[in-house]
């Protein structure tokens, strides 16, 4: 009895050893989408040499999960948390909780809102991402035509990365669409603010509530068909497609794929998904954006290190979360096409040849 007892007590100490052993706890918002699993095969690598002990949690979605997991991190006694919050403002209550219990706090890749808990931001460029995809949707067009059909989708509300690449495609489509080279078929806010450079918040949020795929594959099929139905054959033939990940892109592709009026459509992308890099090489999506995980995940946990170091890691540029700006390391992107695909992708060794077929 007296021997059970102690072994039952051994496990417990040694439990509560390896519990506090993490020292990085890193969320991320949901295994459902390719991209954040990614960013946890990314990580689980790159670990191996980080000289740290750390944890991947993920959110699934759904804010209050996160927050626990947060908890469980907290009680755990880490000293750094990377999070990419699945919902921007309400991640900010997860945030005061690290804080307050002392733990420096890197917003991985979407921005935590509407709080001071932020120390750093870790992220691409994403008014650039949104930028080349206006930038090749305008190549596309044939000199000098008006008139040109474009649909505009955008991700979640709740990410500020959507408005981030919202703002950087408009940057560059506006101008197009105000002198008359696209029309916007999608979305009548948007063609109401044509005359208007630049969007404030409230603005953009108007015309994303307009055309949010929610970052879920199947509101952006149903987003899409509803587009389609709503409009007669002038609104189709060659259209122009805006489309704000990879996910949702191959989902509204196949959706103006299946419509027989649409002749020809170009759509855009982001995240260089395995599945993605296929559809470019069977040119059923035109491009994508490759933003290189490896070094999100290198900056963070460099960013980690600093901190436990009692150091403060790199800072090139702010981003305002709406209380604070926060001081941010961000990332160049590549856009990705069938012509450099081979090169940006294989060469590169983002992903092996093997994973797709008809690579030339
Ligand atoms: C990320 C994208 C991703 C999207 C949907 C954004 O915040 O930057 O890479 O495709 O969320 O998960």
């Amino acid at each position: 009895m007296k021997r059970a007892l102690f072994i039952a007590l051994l496990l417990i100490v040694a439990a509560g050893f390896a519990l506090a052993d993490t020292q990085v706890g890193i969320v991320l918002p949901t295994k459902d989408e390719p991209r954040w699993i990614q960013d946890q095969t990314r990580f689980l690598d790159a670990l191996k040499n980080a000289g740290f002990t750390a944890k991947v949690l993920f959110s699934q979605g759904d804010s209050a999960k996160e927050k626990a997991n947060v908890e469980a991190l907290i009680s755990e006694k880490i000293k750094v948390l990377i999070i990419c919050p699945h919902d921007g403002s309400a991640a900010a209550a997860a945030a005061d909780l690290a804080a307050k219990a002392g733990v420096k706090v890197i917003s991985y890749d979407r921005l935590i809102r509407d709080t001071t808990s932020v120390d750093y931001y870790v992220t691409f460029d994403s008014f650039q991402v949104g930028a080349a995809w206006g930038e090749y949707l305008v190549k596309q067009v044939p000199a000098g035509t008006k008139g040109n059909n474009l649909y505009i989708y955008a991700g979640a509300a709740s990410d500020n990365n959507a408005f981030i690449f919202f703002e950087g495609a408009w940057s560059v489509l506006q101008p197009k669409i105000a002198d008359g080279t696209f029309t916007v078929r999608n979305s009548d806010k948007a063609v109401a603010l044509r005359n208007k450079a630049k969007l404030t918040r409230d603005e953009m949020a108007q015309i994303i509530g307009q055309v949010t795929t929610n970052w879920n594959f199947n509101d952006a099929k149903n987003k899409a068909e509803a587009n389609l139905t709503a409009v007669g054959k002038d609104a189709k033939g060659t259209v122009y497609i805006c489309a704000p990940n990879d996910g949702t892109a191959r989902a509204i592709s196949d959706a103006f794929a299946a419509d027989k009026d649409v002749k020809k459509y170009y759509i855009t992308g982001q995240d260089a998904e395995i599945a993605s890099i296929q559809y470019i090489i069977d040119g059923k999506q035109s491009m994508t954006v490759l933003k290189d995980v490896r070094t999100l995940v290198q900056d963070a946990i460099n960013a980690a290190i600093a901190y436990m170091k009692g150091q403060t890691p790199p800072v090139t540029s702010y981003y305002n979360n709406g209380k604070k700006d926060v001081p941010a390391k961000p990332t160049a992107i590549v856009t990705v096409t069938r012509e450099n695909v081979k090169q940006a992708i294989i060469d590169s060794g983002y992903w092996p040849a093997d994973k797709f077929t008809g690579l030339k």
